[in-house]
């Protein structure tokens, strides 16, 4: 993967920390373009592409076990500065010559740092300051090759640096926001011992990515499907901006989309942005092979098998496209080339509903690949996309057929939608909807007795649910303010035919999913 954009490239290798990709963001943060690469990344790969600075992650291993994770030796001896982040202070120090051992005590959470040397990068920052510290074990003993840059009352070498080779060791994590000055520390490995000039702009990104795109398509014609997100929106608009009327659009209604979904997509991009927009109504299609199934991994089997042969169908009526363009983003990317699939990267491989499968035949165009999330939104933004396209919450792939719990049918599709509808309006409302990373409601497959006017009712449930995460991978529930709640509940069992009774899900992942099933 070559960057056309890129002037000056940082590594972070990965050692299997789950801090990987936030210590990329922060990188890019500082205008310096990063990608993470595996921890056994060849010396001449990172010579190759001329890299500036390499950061060498945590990770859960320790050191001095046999199989633990090892970069090569050599790439300490490249002449690029190096920045080892707690494994990665351990690994580095090992193999420069330093001892590392269990330490005397596990060391976790928030401690007091004190500065020694405030020269390369600690520098402007005062004598003393909190530290984030996960560690079982850390560097013991150091030979004279070593500079000591700053301690905490159990770890005399919190961070060092060695004195022929361009390395720095930190044992504490200078990513996460519990290390207050951490953005500056970094900032400095950067700028001052890396002499990065910070000069990647994604500003610029659209402008490259146009042009390769019509380099690369040439008088070709792309298909891209449309799912109304934020990821293939931007993709149908910098391939329509690079290629206009070569790129036609797929949008397949599966019957288990939110209310006005449709008309929503169709609007925008068909009238809005004079995109080449084919709506395919399967919904009966869908809903017919649906009928019955209450296990979830079924109900995704099945919307995914359906949408590629419906998908399929389309695009060869389409005749003569040879390019398929799809909104794949820097974390697929990561995850699916992660020496460390854990336990997390197995449960979102049955995530991939609505990708499509390699044999379609089509030579695949993901113009998103490097970015994250939050820098899609930037591009969306400066590309003129309707705010209500940027800051939109993710929606699952297998759609409302997961958050109707039990059988998929019709009239339970629809009271979860007018319900749903009611959530959105109101967190919406309240001005919450961009801060909250996921909201929603599902229809539980229970009911429920209750009394309206002076009638015994026996109808359904409705339960909310709202996260604020950074990853998807954990979350936790969101505070909603009780009046909104009051609201939202209100409005549900007066509005919503066939539901009286509204929950609200105050559950953390992990242990439990952000979505119900
Ligand atoms: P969970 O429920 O595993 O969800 O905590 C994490 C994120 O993934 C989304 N999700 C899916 N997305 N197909 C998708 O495209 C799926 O089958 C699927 N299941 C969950 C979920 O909405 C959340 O953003």
């Amino acid at each position: 993967m070559t960057n056309p954009m890129q002037n000056e490239f940082v590594v972070v290798l990965d050692f299997g920390s789950q801090y990987n990709q936030l210590i990329a963001r922060r990188v890019r943060e500082n205008k310096v373009y990063c990608e993470i690469l595996p921890h056994n990344v060849a010396p001449e790969e990172l010579a190759r592409r001329k890299t500036k600075a390499i950061i060498m992650s945590g990770g859960p291993a320790s050191v001095y076990t046999p199989n633990a994770p090892r970069c090569n030796p050599d790439i300490l001896k490249l002449g690029i500065p190096a920045l080892g982040i707690c494994y990665g202070m351990q690994i580095g120090c090992q193999l420069l010559g330093a001892d590392v051992r269990p330490a005397p005590s596990r060391e976790y959470g928030r401690t007091k740092c004190k500065v020694l040397d405030h020269s390369t990068l600690f520098e402007s920052l005062p004598s003393q300051i909190t530290v984030w510290m996960s560690h079982g074990d850390q560097v013991a003993q150091l030979s004279d090759d070593f500079i000591p840059l700053a301690a905490t009352e159990t770890c005399p070498f919190a961070a060092v640096r060695h004195k022929r080779y361009p390395f720095y060791g930190v044992q504490f994590h200078p990513e996460v926001t519990h290390t207050p000055r951490g953005g500056e520390i970094l900032r400095n490995f950067l700028y001052n011992v890396a002499k990065c000039s910070g000069d990647w702009k994604l500003s610029s990104f659209v402008e490259h990515s146009v042009e390769a795109i019509r380099k690369r398509v040439g008088s070709g014609k792309v298909v891209c499907g449309l799912s109304g997100g934020v990821d293939s929106s931007v993709v149908a608009a910098l391939i329509h901006r690079a290629i206009g009327s070569q790129l036609a659009c797929i949008f397949v209604d599966n019957g288990v989309l939110r209310a006005n979904e449709t008309a929503y997509v169709i609007d925008t991009f068909r009238n809005h942005f004079a995109i080449d927009l084919h709506f395919v109504d399967a919904s009966e299609r869908f809903l017919t092979r649906l009928k019955g199934v209450a296990n979830p991994e079924e109900k995704r089997r099945i919307i995914g098998h359906e949408f590629i042969e419906v998908f399929k169908q389309k695009a060869r009526e389409l005749k003569g496209a040879r390019f398929l363009a799809q909104g794949t983003l820097y974390p697929d990317v990561i995850e699916s080339q992660s020496a460390f699939g854990g336990p997390s990267a197995t449960i979102k491989s049955h995530h991939n509903v609505g990708g499509l499968p390699a044999e379609l035949g089509f030579e695949l165009i993901e113009p998103l690949r490097e970015l994250f999330k939050d820098e899609v939104r930037a591009i969306a933004t400066e590309m003129g996309l309707p705010e209500h396209i940027v800051w939109r919450q993710p929606f699952p792939g297998p759609g409302l057929a997961i958050r109707v719990l039990g059988e998929v049918t019709r009239e339970r599709l629809d009271i979860l939608r007018a319900a749903d509808d009611i959530v959105l309006e109101e967190i919406t409302a309240a001005g919450l909807y961009r801060s909250i990373g996921q909201s929603f409601a599902v229809l539980l497959p229970v009911t429920t007795v209750g009394v309206m006017g002076d009638e015994r009712s026996y109808e359904h449930v409705v339960a909310l649910r709202a996260v604020e995460t950074t990853d998807f991978m954990t979350a936790d529930w969101v505070r909603l303010p009780y009046e909104l709640l009051a609201t939202i509940s209100n409005r549900i069992i007066n509005e919503v035919r066939g539901v009286n009774r509204v929950v609200y899900d105050i559950s953390s992942k992990p242990p439990s999913t952000i979505e119900w099933e």
